[in-house]
């Protein structure tokens, strides 16, 4: 077995702070109001800004931070993650990179979640006793690949080859750094430039998953193959 670490990225995520043609929308102003925060320091989030997001372009696969909070607090969590087994990353729909370090102990409350995330867009890195946390970037998809080097690049869709949760731990584990894409974002498809990174297409099951699922099944197709 050659497997050293699966670099898990969670990609065209919906995490991105409210556009300029929403910031005077009376939703996202009342929002800020609440938070005591201007409407550009706001994570984009359709529980309080539906409304605004009406006439967003790819307005439905927007504005949703849970789906990243519940895909982090799933792999940091993971049994993988604390044997010093798992990389994980963010990519954004609008091309934005977030490194996170696997000992970062997220807020496990959503709101909390939101403002670290909001002071990361605000200061590029959370660090706390001297220790780098977050770290956010521009970049894209491709530009985290070829920094990154991953021996084979699994994208996880419901349109792939269906694979077991065995399958798929004997192929991951058949390579030193396989780097694994999981949708952060509610519905539609993946861009055409994502799907172009990938080598392999892979399902594990036959209809729409939520991606901290998927998240989970990919961990442990791991741990169950590495006997963690
Ligand atoms: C809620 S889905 C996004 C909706 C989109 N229609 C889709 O599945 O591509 C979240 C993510 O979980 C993964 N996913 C969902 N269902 C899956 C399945 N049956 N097999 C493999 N991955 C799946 C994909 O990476 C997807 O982008």
């Amino acid at each position: 077995m050659d497997f050293v670490k699966l670099i898990l990225v969670f990609v065209e995520a919906a995490l991105e702070l409210v556009p300029k043609e929403c910031w005077n929308h009376r939703a996202v102003v009342s929002d800020a109001r609440r938070r005591n925060k201007r409407p550009d320091q706001l994570l984009l989030d359709r529980s309080y800004h539906h409304a605004a997001m009406k006439n967003l372009v790819d307005a439905h696969k927007r504005g949703r931070p849970d789906i990243v909070h519940f895909c982090l607090l799933t792999s940091l969590g993971s049994v993988l993650s604390k044997m010093g087994l798992l990389e994980v990353y963010v990519h954004t729909r609008d091309d934005k990179l977030i490194w996170v370090n696997p000992e970062t102990r997220l807020p496990r409350v959503y709101e909390r979640f939101k403002g670290l995330i909001e002071a990361l867009y605000e200061q590029y890195i959370i660090e706390s006793n001297g220790k780098k946390l977050l770290e956010l970037k521009d970049g894209t998809l491709t530009d985290l690949l070829s920094t990154l080097r991953p021996d084979k690049v699994v994208l996880m869709s419901e349109k792939g080859n269906r694979l077991t949760m065995k399958e798929l731990g004997m192929l991951l584990t058949s390579y030193k750094r396989p780097a694994v894409l999981v949708g952060a974002f509610p519905r539609g498809e993946f861009e055409e430039r994502t799907v172009k990174v990938a080598n392999a297409i892979v399902r594990i099951y036959d209809e729409s998953l939520e991606a901290w699922t998927v998240t989970s099944y990919v961990i442990c197709s791991l741990e169950h193959m590495l006997g963690c």
